[in-house]
Formats: structure tokens, sequence, C-alpha cells
């Protein structure tokens, strides 16, 4: 990856993320519980092909083969998330000890290989008896949330000191309870605000939660945040980049940064204010330490009929059919310092999937990614040398791994997973990146005998 690396600060965080239900697997090991997305992936017609997450890349198994892998990578971290149905099977006590002692190993494998835990609490698999009971859109879930925070963090936070509550909660409300074609499935716009805002407000009490718990502890939030361009300067298409960046963006970064929702959102409002009570906005909008920016693409807006359109421009796409735009992230990055000040952000998610094959030599040889990271990596730089506190980054993803309503047809992995017979094998991505990785450290420390080299010859 032939990207300059001397703009990255000496402690920059390189890492890799995952997911639990993604990877784990073991979906009846330990007294696991059900949870919504073992109930939508064993629905007919929900997930393609009827993939679901039952063994995933068995990380539950294999994860000291995997943290090998991380170690030839030379990670300094890991993002990875509870199971929530692991921890409490019905969602709220009794708790399940076995399910725990799975993350306690987890994390005390990581330190012994030198590699930072970065927990998530929340990536979408909300156990299903809570879901029964109404899900999100309750009042409810939000405080069941709370204990089982707490719980987490009594056991963990003696060993992580890096906590993300909950993962794009955006993609929660819209696509598991506005459009249905996430877990829980369901289509409702109600419900889908109502969502939203019990997954910002549990943000704000675990936020308290784990500060009391854990005081050292750097806390925050990810969000899937993308950039929209407008296609024109026309007042119509600059209006509808505006509303695009309102339903995306604003809604959750103003209450988060400024205790408000955003005031153009009109429909919105008027749904959110059936589920919203005094204090709320205050709690949601508790100081945290970082904003995780989970971004993958730009989008290119233009004025509809009515609705806003999202634009498919000529250009570079993904197999997820995103446009490949490095400099959007550097654009949103930029922006987000501008406009919200977050005293530090990590970019928790960015990579992309390709129709990565095995060659005659048995490896994967997939260009196009190892071009994108280092495209986005370089956009991050120029945004670190603009100002911008990007604190570390986190390429999506590990693994290859079941890619929600996709099942295992989209390929983001680092590694490619043989499913069939669960062979972990490095693309050259994995190279590319371990190299950059390794670079930059050489680069920067001046400790290192190639460090010192450089910094003698003043190359
Ligand atoms: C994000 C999710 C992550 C993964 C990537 C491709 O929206 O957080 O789990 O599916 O997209």
């Amino acid at each position: 990856m032939p990207s300059d690396t001397t703009d990255f600060p000496a402690d920059f965080v390189w890492g890799a993320a995952t997911a639990a239900y993604q990877i784990e697997g073991a979906v009846r090991a330990d007294g696991r519980g059900e949870s919504v997305w073992d109930r939508f992936a064993a629905t007919p017609g929900k997930v393609r092909s009827g993939d679901t997450g039952e063994i995933a890349c068995d990380f539950y198994h294999r994860y000291p083969e995997d943290i090998a892998l991380m170690r030839k990578l030379g990670l300094d971290a890991f993002r990875f998330s509870v199971s929530w149905p692991r921890v409490f099977p019905q969602g709220r006590a009794p708790l399940n000890q076995a399910g725990l002692d799975f993350y306690d190993r987890l994390v005390d494998e990581l330190l012994a290989a030198g590699i930072e835990p970065f927990a998530t609490l929340f990536h979408w698999d909300t156990p299903q008896p809570l879901e029964d009971a109404g899900g999100w859109p309750m009042r409810a879930t939000a405080e069941a949330f709370v204990q089982y925070t707490e719980a987490v963090v009594a056991r963990l936070g003696d060993r992580v000191r890096h906590w993300t509550t909950h993962n794009e909660p955006g993609v929660v409300s819209s696509h598991g309870y506005g459009l249905g074609v996430h877990a829980p499935g369901r289509a409702d716009d109600a419900d889908a605000v109502a969502a939203a805002h019990h997954l910002l407000l549990s943000h704000g009490w675990a936020v308290e939660a784990i500060r009391r718990l854990a005081p050292a502890a750097s806390v925050g939030l990810a969000l899937d945040l993308a950039q929209p361009y407008p296609a024109s300067d026309s007042p119509e298409d600059l209006a509808a980049a505006w509303q695009i960046d309102g339903e995306g963006n604003r809604w959750f970064l103003d209450p988060l940064f400024r205790a408000v929702y955003p005031d153009d959102q009109q429909e919105r409002i008027a749904l959110v204010e059936r589920v919203i009570r005094d204090g709320d906005l205050a709690t949601i909008a508790a100081p945290s330490d970082f904003l995780g920016v989970n971004s993958y693409r730009r989008l290119l807006v233009a004025a509809g009929n009515g609705r806003p359109r999202i634009l498919r421009p000529a250009g570079r796409y993904t197999t997820m059919d995103w446009e490949v735009y490095p400099d959007s992230l550097h654009r949103l990055l930029v922006r987000l310092a501008d406009d919200y000040a977050p005293l530090a952000i990590y970019v928790t998610e960015n990579g992309a999937a390709f129709g990565d094959v095995r060659g005659h030599d048995g490896e994967v040889h997939d260009l196009e990614r190892t071009a994108y990271i280092r495209d986005h990596l370089d956009a991050i730089r120029r945004a670190i040398a603009d100002g911008v506190p990007v604190k570390g980054y986190f390429v999506w993803s590990l693994l290859d791994n079941f890619e929600w309503g996709y099942g295992y047809s989209q390929r983001f992995g680092l590694v490619y997973i043989d499913y069939p017979t669960l062979e972990r094998v490095p693309k050259d991505s994995f190279r590319a990146y371990r190299d950059f990785i390794a670079d930059h450290r050489a680069g920067s420390d001046p400790t290192t005998e190639l460090g010192e080299l450089r910094s003698k010859s003043g190359a």
C-alpha cells in the first residue's frame, strides 16, 4: 500500500472490526438465547439464499486462531461486539455466566497478544424476548440495555478501556423497523422513529453507567454516516441533499452533540414527540469521549418527485453497489469536526465487498480492496492534516462474514473464509494492510532500527 504514512500520529490506532452475530456462530452454545437475527434469518425469504449466522466463521471456537492472524497483521486494536443474548438469554436477568465467560476469555487472549479490545455493546442482536415485548420502540428495551451494560462492564471494565454503546442506531431504526429489510423486519415509520429515540436514550444512560463502573474508560457510539453531495447547485438539489443529510446524519448527530432534533425534519419531529420525555435530550447529549464513524461511500442526491433521489453516477462500485469515492470520507470528517467538534474520532468501519475468488495458487488477489483501503487511508491522512482529530482506523472487516440480509454473498474480509471448511486464507489486502501498518510504525517510531535509520538520514 504505497501511500504516505508520515502524517499519521505515532499513537494512531490501527484496527479491524467485526460483530458478534456476523462471525461467532455457536448460536446455541453455553446457554445463549435467541436473538432477533436468529429469528429473522430462519424466516424464509428474509436473507439471501436462506443463510443464517448458525455457524458463520465459528469465531466462538476459533478465536485463538483469529487472534494469531491479528498478530500477524500487527493490529493495535480489535473491534468486536458482545452478544446480548449470550449474556442475558431473556434480555434481562437472570445472567448467563457462561456467555459472559466467552468475552472474558476473548479479552484476556487479546491483551496477551498485545491487542487492545474495543468492545461494542450492541451490534443489532436484540434478545428475541425483548422484541416479543415490543422491541426498541418501547422504552423498556432501553432500560434493559442499561442492565445489560452494567453486567458486561462490571465483568470486563477492568480490562476493556474502549466502549462503544451502539453500532449504527440509524440502520437498526430504518432497516429493522422502518423498511423491514433487517431484523426484526417491521415496517412502520412511527416505530422506526421511536426505536431511534430509545437507542439514543439508552446510549446516554449507558455512558453514565460505564463512567460509574469504569471511570477511566473511553466511551462513544458508532454512527453510519455518508456525505450527501448535491447533484448540482440548484436550490432543489441542495435542498434534497440537505434532506438526506437530515434523515441519515443530523437526526443522530444533532441530539448527541446539541441536545436537539433537527427542526427541518418536521415529519419525524411529530413522531418523536409521542415518545420523548423531559430530560431525554440532555441524557442523549451526555458528553462522550469519541465519535465512531462508519463510512463506506458517498451519496449523490438530486431532487425528485416529492422525495430526494439517490443517483447512481458512472464510477467504481463494490458488489454491494456502493460507489467507491474516497474523497467523501475526507469531506465527511472535516465537516464533522467543523459542525460538531467531537473530542476524537475513530473510523470504526470502512471497507469494501468484492467478488473474491481463490486463484489457482490458492491465494486471493484482491487488488480492488487494497486500493480501496489505501485511498481511504489517504483521505483520513488529509483530514488529519486539516486538523480533524482522527485517532484510529478499523477495516471492516477482519474476516469475510454474514452480511445481514445478503447472507454470505458479500465478502468484506482481509481474510477469506472458505465456508465449507472454515479455513482462513489471508488475502493480498491482508499483507498490504500489514505492510502499511509496519511502515507507519517504522516511520514514526525512532526507537525501531528502521525509524532510527530514517531519522538519521532525514528521510
Ligand atoms: C455496516 C455494519 C456492519 C457491516 C457493514 C458492511 O453498516 O455496521 O455490520 O455489515 O455495514
